[in-house]
């Protein structure tokens, strides 16, 4: 039996339709207050045979720090993927961010290792991987840099890849993947799904910074590949292409044809709005526009090598231009 976490979210719901395809048990653990709509809606973008898939999966409720009902959800199961988490960059979400994604992770592995399970596959980020002194890319080689100013989110999946590899120590084979920022179709009000809202309602600004982009699809077959492999004890970057955002918000905004963004944020702009998103967000008891770790990520410059996925799976990533034609589609249909 294969568990999945964070089933309802967008690489959980892409992984389970791709998991369906030639696995015949599965089970996904949600809370109570999962929208399990949200995965048959995925699954429309797919298939017509939504309720047929669905039904096949058997849901459990578990949180991930409820560890009565997690060790429900672990009988007779031995692959986990780990893709839960609680992902936000509002500094007022650092605790439960914590709690959620450290705490929830350390769950998963004392029952990993505690279980019979056979191999952990955990979906980190490339917020864990710093560049190593005189390279021009980012790359597995990269660590954690304790010197640099760092967004609790970036700081909580640190903390979770942790545990991953004391999971590793402790006998259980892991594999973890690191994807840049994730593009898919559903979702359309949060993440990276928000994105391709704004744009279509003709979001007027853009911003140079450049980031690691890759399609859900990419990810998901990634893992699947790698849970079915003898690869074991190792991570990998997943990026298909580093693109700035003003790159990929044109592109965006070409597939819709509708007007491209054209206000520049510059670095000063982007360090004025979200200092007076802070001192708003307090009077108003309301999560900010921007926080200072998103304005930075919309200013910075990373590049990221893939070199080590694509060499060791002879995987060929869909070109960003073919993902963002294809969620356009979605989108408007
Ligand atoms: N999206 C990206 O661009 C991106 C990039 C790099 C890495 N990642 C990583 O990829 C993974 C999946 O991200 P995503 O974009 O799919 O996120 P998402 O759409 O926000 O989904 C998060 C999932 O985690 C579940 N979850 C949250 N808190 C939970 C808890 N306490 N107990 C059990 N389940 C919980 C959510 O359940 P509900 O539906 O109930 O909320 C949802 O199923 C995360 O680990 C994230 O850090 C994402």
């Amino acid at each position: 039996m294969i568990l999945v976490t964070g089933g309802t979210g967008l690489v959980g719901s892409h992984l389970l339709y791709h998991l369906l395809q030639s696995e015949k048990s599965i089970m996904a653990i949600h809370q109570k207050s999962s929208d399990l709509n949200s995965v048959k809606k995925v699954f429309g973008y797919y298939t017509l045979n939504i309720e047929t898939l669905f039904n096949k999966i058997i849901w459990v409720e578990a949180e991930l720090n409820d560890i009565p009902a997690l060790e429900i959800a672990f009988k007779d199961v031995s692959f986990v993927y780990h893709a839960a988490a609680f992902v936000s960059f509002d500094p007022r979400d650092y605790k439960k961010m914590r709690r959620i994604n450290i705490d929830g992770t350390t769950n998963i592995v004392n029952l990993c290792i505690n279980g019979s399970i056979k191999k952990l596959c955990f979906v980190s980020s490339v917020a864990t991987i710093e560049k190593k002194e005189n390279t021009k890319l980012i790359d597995e080689s990269g660590g954690w840099n304790n010197s640099i100013d760092k967004s609790g989110y970036s700081i909580t999946k640190y903390g979770a890849e942790k545990e991953v590899w004391r999971a590793s120590q402790e006998g259980v084979d892991v594999v973890i993947v690191n994807p840049g920022v994730i593009l898919g179709s559903g979702f359309w009000n949060k993440g990276t799904g928000d994105l391709f809202t704004k744009i279509y309602k003709r979001f007027k600004y853009y911003s140079e910074g450049v980031t690691g982009f890759v399609d859900v699809k990419d990810v998901v077959e990634i893992m699947q590949k790698l849970m079915q492999s003898n690869i074991k004890n190792e991570r990998f970057i997943l990026v298909s292409e580093n693109l700035s955002f003003k790159n990929l918000f044109f592109q965006m905004a070409d597939c819709f044809k509708v007007k491209r963004p054209n206000i520049k944020v510059t670095r000063s702009l982007s360090e004025f709005i979200w200092r007076l998103e802070n001192i708003k967000s307090k009077l108003a008891f309301k999560p900010p526009l921007m926080t200072k770790f998103s304005a930075r990520a919309s200013q910075s410059k990373k590049y990221f090598s893939s070199i080590k996925i694509k060499e060791t799976l002879n995987f060929e990533f869909i070109r960003l231009e073919q993902t963002i034609e294809n969620i356009c589609k979605d989108y408007q249909s």
